[in-house]
């Protein structure tokens, strides 16, 4: 059992005394880890840290708001937004493999955030919400099967050409203690009870190619779908839930016309680990709920289905 306020002050003491009046920067990407880890440097050293936020244009809805308006405007913390959601489609134009979409997507964000990172000529140190299970997973072979399956990019994959230190100040935390750390320093509850989301974002949840429009029209009917799992309860009852875009088109009516549109899919999983899921056995009565409205506010869409696969074998994401 740990003390919060002398654990704040303790972790404060160390950051300060590692990085001493030197700058620091982060790669903020709005989860928890990275959040947690930019407030609680930035309590310790101020404007001496400089984040750096990448729109991929791959994000949730007002995802890019959300996190300017936390660490910007009510951290006051130096964040560096860079709008790159048109660089980020025009290098997947054409891509439908999903690890080649992982690939570019990883790349593209080293890329840039190489190039801001150089900008800041007298950073020292390169901040990382690295965590305990990912100290262990990265040292362990049990998961590294798992991992040959989809290849995970994270912030973690930056090299070291930028000659930064790194500072890890959250290495010793598990999630729970982080989501009270989180809480402690101030961020709001929705961002610190979050759910993971992939680095590739909505780049593996539009299956085959990435294209803007299907990338609206999921962000629509994902952020519904989540809408009504926080109204009815459900969302803290899940580990992880997102809708899934098919580029598919089916059949259907409209008023009295027949429509021909995309196919949205529901995932919703119970899991402690994310190695195994079972699917969340939502109520028919929600399901119903969500898919109305899916089809009656999201223009393009008139087919909602509810993915019933297990991991193993299906895997949490569709790629
Ligand atoms: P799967 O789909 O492999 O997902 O059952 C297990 C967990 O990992 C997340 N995931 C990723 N996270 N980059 C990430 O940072 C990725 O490429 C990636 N692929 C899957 C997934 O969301 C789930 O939490």
């Amino acid at each position: 059992d740990w003390n919060m306020p002398n654990y704040i002050d303790e972790a404060i003491g160390r950051i300060r005394a590692r990085v001493g009046n030197e700058r620091v920067i982060l790669g903020l990407s709005g989860g928890v880890d990275s959040s947690v880890a930019a407030a609680l440097i930035h309590r310790a050293i101020g404007d001496q840290l400089t984040c750096v936020f990448v729109d991929n244009g791959l994000l949730r809805q007002h995802e890019a708001k959300q996190v300017m308006e936390t660490f910007s405007r009510n951290l006051a913390v130096n964040v560096i937004h860079i709008d790159a959601r048109r660089q980020f489609l025009e290098r997947l134009q054409g891509t439908s493999d999903p690890e080649q979409k992982r690939r570019i997507i990883g790349r593209e964000f080293v890329e840039i955030f190489q190039q801001e990172a150089a900008r800041i000529d007298d950073a020292k140190w390169l901040a990382q919400g690295t965590i305990y299970p990912d100290v262990i997973e990265s040292a362990g072979s049990k998961t590294q099967k798992a991992r040959t399956i989809k290849s995970h990019h994270n912030v973690g994959g930056l090299p070291d050409t930028l000659h930064l230190e790194l500072l890890e100040p959250l290495r010793e935390l598990f999630k729970d203690e982080v989501r009270e750390l989180g809480l402690a320093l101030g961020l709001p509850r929705d961002l610190v009870f979050r759910h993971p989301f992939p680095g590739p974002g909505l780049g593996v949840r539009i299956l085959g190619e990435v294209k803007y429009e299907y990338a609206e029209l999921l962000r629509q009917a994902d952020a519904i779908f989540i809408e009504e799992l926080k109204y009815s309860g459900w969302y803290e009852k899940t580990a992880q839930a997102f809708a899934v875009f098919l580029p598919v088109k089916s059949v259907g009516v409209m008023g009295d016309s027949r429509s021909y549109e995309y196919v949205i899919a529901l995932r919703a999983v119970q899991t402690e680990d994310y190695m195994t899921a079972h699917w969340a056995e939502l109520p028919y009565t929600l399901l119903a709920k969500i898919s109305n409205r899916i089809i009656n506010e999201v223009r393009g869409i008139n087919r909602v289905v509810y993915d019933i696969s297990g991991k193993p074998p299906a895997t949490i994401e569709w790629e």
